[in-house]
């Protein structure tokens, strides 16, 4: 009986007409799979998820494919649509990179009215000469790969087209020649490529435009006239270019403009009046230009309004004049008021809106406590930093399912953390930093399974008893730094910790055995406080660790062998501590010392969003100095000063050719200074003094091209300070001093056997003003503006954004 099934199955099969793909249209399908998997070498066609391109099946079944609906008196079904965007997966070595000439079979499919290709990597010219065949396309999504070259003049014989998206590639060349064509245009996108000069007058040519996007660019200039003509534009987006102007007033005759992008640039005057005029608007993005002048009333009185960011100008705020001001618009959701001069309360008008999502209020002179009626209003993303706001939190802030960013950081905040904190279960920021927040850490914080980044640091946070958090939580960034907790270092965090910093504060007892659980763990700070013990082996045992500051405390013992383990570890901070013994020659395997480690890869490169990072302190040319987070792939530090080692120093050391800074000093180490740190090539400051080293300082430091800082006072060292490249700019006499008998021009004490030698070669003065002008790290202000344009992006990731993001994590 089930062969019967099966026979007439077959019969089927065979004698129904088939709905199938014509058979050209399935070849030149096969043939652009075979292209692309020969080439990428790929020998495994599931990487491209085109595992149903299968020769003898219809192709009209195969995914990413779609048909048309069959017509009458035919049976065969054309294909209009080919969804072929991110096929070329991001391999963990790089992107692969895939030549243009893959498209070509592509260009045998008259019937083409989609192409999707974006996040290909494609390399090479767009070919136009098979694009031009493609005469039925509506929808050309180019987007977010690597072409190169000019958009070929075949894409504006496309009559159809209404949606053309090139962003993210490297195209250069022209818009206006091919104006022309494009009229039939309704959908403009060449955001994020570099395009640049200014925006073309031809624009206005394109009158059927309802979207233009020349986002991510490098247009200057101002923004064309001939704009006016595009009567139905409903989306104007310009943002992130050099474009420098007034806004011209006559952006307000567009009056089918519901989306205003303009941050970004360097646009200058006040906020036309006419803009009052777009009656339909909902989005108005002004933000980091230099706009002057008062923020004006009539912005809160355009009803549609959804979107306002007008912070990072020089814009002001009336605080009397508005201070009972009552908006029309009640249907803001994203409000952004950052660095307007707000004083006095937080204005209670923000609560006549009903469904405020983003509110950022931060840089501004707010004061008064977190109004009961702001934390009653569920917004997700509340931005209040850098004010001088006052008073505890209402609990119910954290009964509210919306919230997901809280940043409070440098106000006056007071009192306990509320304890239903972990109430709030989709927070995945929060942010308290520098208040006067005192008491235990809420235990049901760890209910927050989201919770990504909780920076307590700066305040009077005490105790031991930390909340345990599930070890699968994503808890990736921890700063307890600078409050007064003691006890046990707790090792209660999750697996996926990436940064533990508890800095200065008055732990206790030994380093935990524990802390080997967390398997991920990149930056492990905890200088300051009073632990003791020796530093155990299994430290050797977290491979991730890259940076490891133990500095000041009461460690004693010698340095493990083991620690060359640390393959990683670009930073090591184990100044200020009661260790002996000899440093282990092992430490000049340490391989993220010697360079950087390919793999090399940080959480900070995940939060390249956020606005504030944890600056390690350390010790720098004579002071103590943040370094910034983003800085740590650049720098590479080994600090053992102010220790009792002994022995002699290991030739080894002189591998470590990454090394910035190298400081030993305040031991009791003996012997020579080894020849080999002439090879420590990267060498910025090397300090030995306070030791007990003799013989003569080595020729070879002359080789150290970058070094600025050297001290070798308060040894036993005799004979000629070496000449040449940068030693003979280090002539400060106070780095020499306390020794058995140095000579040297450097302080001006004449040597028995030589004449003084002549100073100044000119590479020398080179490269000493090569390293006066690199500051160690960034601004802290440039960060903090950077970090909150891509916490926006984050947050409200525009459609690239967020599948940029999807690659990559
Ligand atoms: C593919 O392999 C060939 C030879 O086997 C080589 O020449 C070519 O560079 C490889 N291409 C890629 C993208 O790896
Ligand atoms: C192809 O790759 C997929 C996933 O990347 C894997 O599951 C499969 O085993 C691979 N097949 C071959 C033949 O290598
Ligand atoms: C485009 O179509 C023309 C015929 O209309 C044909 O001669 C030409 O070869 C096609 N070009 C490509 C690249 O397929
Ligand atoms: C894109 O191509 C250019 C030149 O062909 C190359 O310099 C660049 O590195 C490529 N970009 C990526 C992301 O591979
Ligand atoms: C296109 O714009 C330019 C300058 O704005 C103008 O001189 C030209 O006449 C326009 N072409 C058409 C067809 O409107
Ligand atoms: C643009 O607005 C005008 C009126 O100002 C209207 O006639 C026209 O239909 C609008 N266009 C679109 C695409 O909405
Ligand atoms: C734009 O609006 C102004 C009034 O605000 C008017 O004087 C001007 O003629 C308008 N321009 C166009 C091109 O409609
Ligand atoms: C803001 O304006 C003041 C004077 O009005 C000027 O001194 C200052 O540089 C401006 N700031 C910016 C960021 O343009
Ligand atoms: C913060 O508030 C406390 C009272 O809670 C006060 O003693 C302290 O001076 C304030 N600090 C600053 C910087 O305003
Ligand atoms: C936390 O949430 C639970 C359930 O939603 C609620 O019963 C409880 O009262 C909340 N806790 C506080 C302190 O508000
Ligand atoms: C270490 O972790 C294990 C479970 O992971 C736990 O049972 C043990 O109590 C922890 N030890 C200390 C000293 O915290
Ligand atoms: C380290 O210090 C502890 C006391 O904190 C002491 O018991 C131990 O013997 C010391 N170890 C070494 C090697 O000095």
């Amino acid at each position: 009986m089930p062969k019967l099934i099966h026979l007439l199955a077959l019969l089927l099969f065979f004698f129904t007409p088939c709905l199938c793909c014509f058979e050209d249209q399935s070849h030149a399908l096969l043939q652009f799979k075979s292209s692309l998997i020969s080439s990428t070498n790929s020998s495994n066609d599931s990487l491209f998820s085109l595992e149903s391109w299968k020769p003898g099946s219809d192709c009209c079944l195969w995914d990413r494919v779609i048909c048309s609906t069959p017509s009458s008196g035919s049976d065969l079904r054309s294909v209009i649509a080919l969804h072929l965007g991110s096929l070329v997966s991001m391999e963990s070595s790089g992107p692969m990179m895939v030549s243009s000439s893959i498209l070509k079979p592509l260009s045998r499919i008259r019937s083409l009215a989609l192409l999707d290709i974006s996040y290909n990597y494609i390399q090479g010219e767009i070919p136009g000469n098979e694009l031009a065949n493609l005469t039925k396309l509506v929808h050309l999504d180019m987007m977010n790969n690597n072409f190169s070259g000019s958009i070929p003049p075949q894409v504006f014989h496309l009559k159809y087209l209404r949606y053309l998206d090139l962003s993210s590639n490297f195209l250069g060349g022209v818009l206006s020649q091919h104006v022309e064509s494009l009229r039939n245009l309704r959908i403009l996108k060449l955001g994020e490529n570099l395009l640049g000069g200014s925006v073309p007058g031809e624009i206005g040519n394109l009158t059927k435009l309802q979207q233009l996007s020349l986002r991510s660019n490098k247009f200057d200039g101002g923004i064309p006239s001939s704009i006016m003509y595009l009567k139905d534009l409903q989306v104007l987006d310009l943002r992130d270019n050099t474009l420098s102007m007034d806004i011209p007033p006559m952006i307000g005759n567009l009056s089918n403009i519901t989306s205003l992008s303009l941050s970004n640039n360097r646009l200058t005057g006040g906020i036309p009046s006419s803009i009052q005029k777009l009656e339909k608007l909902e989005t108005l993005e002004l933000e980091n230009n230099l706009l002057t002048g008062e923020i004006p009333l009539w912005l809160f009185n355009i009803e549609g309004l959804k979107k306002l960011f007008v912070g990072g100008n020089n814009l002001t705020w009336n605080n009397n004049g508005n201070a009972k001001m009552v908006p029309k618009c009640k249907q803001l959701s994203q409000l952004s008021l950052k660095s307007c001069g707000l004083a006095g309360e937080i204005p209670n008008w923000i609560s006549t809106q009903k469904s405020l999502d983003f509110l950022d209020l931060s840089e501004n002179q707010l004061t008064g406590t977190f109004p009961q009626w702001l934390a009653e209003m569920e917004v997700g993303n509340i931005f209040l930093s850098d004010n001088k706001l006052t008073g505890p939190l209402s609990p119910r802030l954290f009964n509210s399912l919306s919230l997901s960013v809280l940043s409070l950081s440098r106000n006056n905040f007071s009192g306990k953390l509320p304890d239903n904190v972990g109430n709030a279960t989709e927070l995945m920021i929060l942010m308290l930093a520098e208040n006067d927040f005192w008491g235990e850490v809420p235990k049901s914080i760890s209910n927050i399974y989201r919770l990504l980044l909780l920076d307590l640091s700066k305040n009077r946070f005490s105790g031991n008893n930390f909340p345990v958090f599930d070890p699968e939580a994503l808890l990736a960034y921890i700063d307890f730094s600078s409050n007064q907790f003691s006890g046990d270092i707790p090792t209660t965090f999750s697996r996926e910790t990436r940064i533990l910093a508890l800095g200065n504060n008055k732990f206790s007892g030994r380093l935990p055995r524990n802390l080997t659980k967390m398997s991920n763990l990149e930056h492990l700070d905890l200088h300051d406080n009073k632990l003791t013990g020796e530093l155990p082996d299994f430290l050797s045992q977290i491979s991730t660790l890259q940076v490891l500051s133990l500095r000041n405390n009461y460690f004693n013992g010698s340095i493990p062998d083991h620690i060359s383990n640390l393959s990683n570890l670009r930073i090591l901070d184990i100044s200020s501590n009661y260790l002996t013994g000899k440093i282990p020659a092992s430490c000049g395997h340490l391989a993220g010392m010697i360079e950087t480690p390919d793999t090399y890869s940080s959480i900070f490169d995940l939060f390249t969003f956020l606005i504030e990072f944890h600056d390690l302190i350390v010790n720098w040319k004579k002071s103590k100095q943040g370094l910034s987070s983003r800085s740590l792939s650049i720098y590479s530090f080994l600090d053992l000063s102010k220790n009792q080692l002994s022995g002699e120093i290991s030739v080894s050391l002189g591998k470590l050719k990454d090394l910035k800074l190298l400081n030993i000093s305040y031991n009791n180490l003996s012997g020579n200074i080894p020849s080999s740190f002439g090879d420590l090539e990267s060498m910025e400051s090397l300090d030995l003094s306070h030791n007990e080293l003799s013989g003569s300082i080595p020729e070879s430091l002359a080789k150290l091209k970058e070094i600025s800082n050297l001290d070798v006072s308060n040894n036993m060292l005799t004979g000629k300070i070496p000449v040449g490249g940068q030693m003979d700019t280090m002539d400060d006499p106070s780095s020499y001093a306390n020794n058995s008998g140095l000579c040297g021009m450097q302080i001006q004490i004449p040597c028995e056997e030589q004449q003084l030698p002549h100073r100044g070669e000119k590479e020398a003065d080179k490269a000493w003003f090569s390293w006066e002008g690199v500051g160690i790290g960034y601004a802290a202000g440039l960060i903090s503006t950077v970090g909150i344009i891509y916490l926006y992006s984050y947050i409200y990731p525009p459609v690239v954004h967020k599948r940029k993001a999807r690659q990559r994590f």
